[in-house]
C-alpha cells in the first residue's frame, strides 16, 4: 500500500511538470500495479483493487487539469478592450496593419467637424423610433399622403427604423428648451443611419446616412440658414460654391426649400449643373409647439439630407450601393 502512495506522489509530480501528461497514464509502473493482483491473497485483492482504482481516478483528474493548463498557456491572452496593436504578439491573431476606416466614418467625421467648428453640437441619431417622433411631432397629420414619402419598415410592436434623421428634432428641441429660455439658442446636428422601403439602384439604397441641423433663437431667419449651408458646402468641397434654393414641401417647415449646389468644374461640373442636396426651411410653429417651445417668441430653421451623395460627388463614386457592400476593392481606395 505504501508503494501505491509513493507512486501516486511521484506520478502527480510528473503530470504537473509534463506538456503531454496523458502519456504518463501509460506508465509501466501503473501496469505493474495490475499485474500484482493475481499474486495476492483473495482476501487482500478487494482493498488493493480499490486503492489502485482510486489512484487511477486521481491521476485522470490531474491529467485533465494539466491538459487545460497547457492549452490555456498556448493561447495569447487577448484583451478585447485594448487597441488592436496591443494584441499583436508572437501569435498575430488580428491583422492590425490591414484595417482602414470606412469612408462613411471618415467623411461623417469631416462633416461633423465642419458643423462643430461653426458652433453646432452633434449627436448620433437613433436607429429605432416611434410614430410620434417619425411623424406626429413633425406635423404630419394622421393618414396624410406626405407620410408615403417616408415608407420605412415597422416592427410588430409598431416601432420604426427611422426614414430620416428629422426624428431627432423633437428630442433636440425639448433638450434645448431651457437653454433657449435662458437667453441662449439651440444649434444641433444629428447624423446617422436611416432606412427606407426603396427599390435599390445606383442612387438609392434601403439603408443610408443623413445629417440634419436645427437652429432656434429669437431671431433665426432664412438668410442665416442659407449662409450656414453655403459655408458648409464650401468647407466640405474646399472651394467657393454657387448655390440656389427652390420651393420644396415638407410638413415640418414653412416655407420649405430644396437647397441646390452647382456641381463645381473640379468634379466634372458645367455651369447650370444644379444638384439638389437637401431639404430645409423655417421650422413649422407646430413642430416648436410639439416641444412646448413658444412659437410666437422663438423661430428656427432646419435642414436634412443624405450623406452618401456628398461623398460620391467629392470622391467620384458612381454607385451608392458600394458603401454597404463590404467590397474590399472599394474600401481600399480610401486607405
Ligand atoms: N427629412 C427630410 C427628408 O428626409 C429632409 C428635410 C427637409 C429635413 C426639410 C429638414 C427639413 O430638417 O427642414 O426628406
Amino acid at each position: 500500500m505504501t508503494n501505491i502512495e509513493e507512486l501516486r506522489a511521484q506520478l502527480l509530480g510528473r503530470i504537473a511538470a509534463s506538456a503531454q501528461p496523458r502519456d504518463i497514464l501509460k506508465a509501466d509502473e501503473i501496469k505493474q500495479l495490475y499485474s500484482v493482483i493475481p499474486t495476492l491473497e483473495p482476501s487482500e485483492r478487494g482493498t488493493y483493487g480499490k486503492a489502485v482504482n482510486e489512484l487511477k481516478i486521481a491521476l485522470e483528474a490531474a491529467v485533465a487539469a494539466r491538459e487545460a493548463e497547457v492549452e490555456n498557456a498556448a493561447v495569447e491572452p487577448l484583451d478585447v478592450t485594448a487597441p488592436w496593436d496591443v494584441n499583436t504578439g508572437p501569435v498575430s491573431l488580428l491583422p492590425t496593419d490591414q484595417g482602414t476606416q470606412h469612408p462613411l466614418t471618415s467623411e461623417l467625421e469631416r462633416i461633423i467637424d465642419i458643423f462643430t467648428r461653426m458652433g453646432f453640437e452633434a449627436h448620433e441619431s437613433r436607429q429605432i423610433d416611434d410614430d410620434w417622433n417619425m411623424f406626429g411631432a413633425l406635423n404630419f397629420p394622421e393618414n396624410h399622403p406626405a407620410r408615403d414619402g417616408y415608407d420605412s419598415f415597422r416592427t410588430e410592436e409598431g416601432f420604426i427604423p427611422p426614414a430620416h434623421t428629422s426624428t431627432m428634432q423633437n428630442r433636440v428641441l425639448k433638450a434645448g428648451k431651457a437653454k433657449l429660455e435662458a437667453g441662449g439658442y439651440i444649434a444641433s446636428v444629428s447624423y446617422g443611419r436611416v432606412f427606407r422601403n426603396e427599390d435599390v439602384d445606383t442612387t438609392h439604397d434601403h439603408t443610408f446616412y443623413q445629417q440634419e441641423g436645427i437652429y432656434v433663437s429669437e431671431t433665426a431667419n432664412l438668410g442665416q440658414m442659407i449662409a450656414v449651408l453655403k459655408s458648409f458646402y464650401e468647407a466640405y468641397f474646399e472651394q467657393g460654391m454657387n448655390i440656389k434654393t427652390q420651393p420644396g414641401y415638407f410638413p415640418f417647415v414653412e416655407p420649405g426649400l430644396e437647397f441646390c449646389i452647382e456641381r463645381p468644374a473640379s468634379i466634372g461640373g458645367k455651369p447650370g449643373d444644379w444638384l439638389e442636396m437637401l431639404g430645409c426651411g423655417m421650422i413649422h410653429p407646430n413642430v416648436l409647439r410639439a416641444a412646448n417651445i413658444d412659437s410666437e417668441k422663438y423661430r428656427g430653421f432646419a435642414w436634412g439630407g443624405g450623406v452618401e451623395r456628398m461623398i460620391m460627388l467629392r470622391h467620384g463614386i458612381e454607385d451608392l450601393r458600394h458603401f454597404e457592400s463590404g467590397k474590399l476593392q472599394f474600401l481600399r481606395k480610401f486607405a
